[in-house]
């Protein structure tokens, strides 16, 4: 059976244009950059630009979409970048998150996630890390329905700083901020946006 939000986001791709740009998302560069390289898990890594750019500071990246279309642009650009990618093509509410398996789970923009679906995605991201792994999660506030430069128009879907605090409570909280910036990150997200960011840490 076709899934109509895979077709959806087949043809949003199916593009020569990098729709979400090529260079990472900057929180996402600002909370890694200081991370010691290893195992890293990109949930909904689209075209690959955050999966790449990790693959390029030394992690070995797995990067996780259901998307073929976007994920030949992600091989594409590891290509180009003289890195490896590995791809799975999935369902990120439905994948098998693998127990204690990554250094660094990252999570940037998966905001198509209705919340009971986000919770089952979250659980496994959160199993998924390893003891002393990071978490990171970058998505839009509901103040973005003022900037509409980007992002669902569900409220439901969008982030907020206690949403992040209980849904990953039992994780240590490196940094959790609420800003308001310019992204210019394609055609995707251009302009004035308001974003949640978290890093955190699995102390267990
Ligand atoms: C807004 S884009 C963000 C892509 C990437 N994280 C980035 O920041 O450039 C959302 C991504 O989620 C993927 N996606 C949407 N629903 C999905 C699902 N249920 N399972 C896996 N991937 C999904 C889309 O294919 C798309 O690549």
């Amino acid at each position: 059976m076709t899934n109509p939000d895979l077709t959806r986001w087949d043809s949003r791709f199916d593009t020569a244009t990098y729709v979400f740009g090529e260079a990472p998302n900057i929180f996402l560069r600002a909370h890694a950059q200081g991370l010691p390289p290893g195992s890293a898990l990109c949930v909904a890594d689209g075209e690959g630009r955050n999966g790449v750019w990790l693959a390029r500071q030394g992690w070995d990246v797995l990067s996780l979409d259901f998307s073929a279309v976007a994920q030949r642009k992600a091989a594409d650009l590891a290509a180009r970048h003289g890195v490896a990618l590995r791809l799975e093509q999935a369902d990120v509410h439905d994948w098998p998150y693998p127990p204690a398996a990554f250094d660094l789970v990252a999570d940037v923009f998966s905001q198509f996630s209705r919340p009971g679906d986000r919770a089952r995605k979250w659980n496994g991201m959160r199993r998924a890390l390893k003891p002393g792994g990071h978490l990171i999660v970058v998505g839009y506030s509901p103040k973005q329905l003022d900037h509409r430069t980007g992002g669902p128009s569900e409220v439901a879907n969008l982030y907020t700083p206690d949403l992040l605090r209980s849904a990953f409570a039992g994780l240590d909280i490196l940094a959790l901020d609420e800003v308001e910036a310019v992204l210019d990150e394609g055609p995707g997200h251009s302009g004035m946006s308001a974003v949640v960011t978290l890093l955190a840490r699995a102390s267990y």
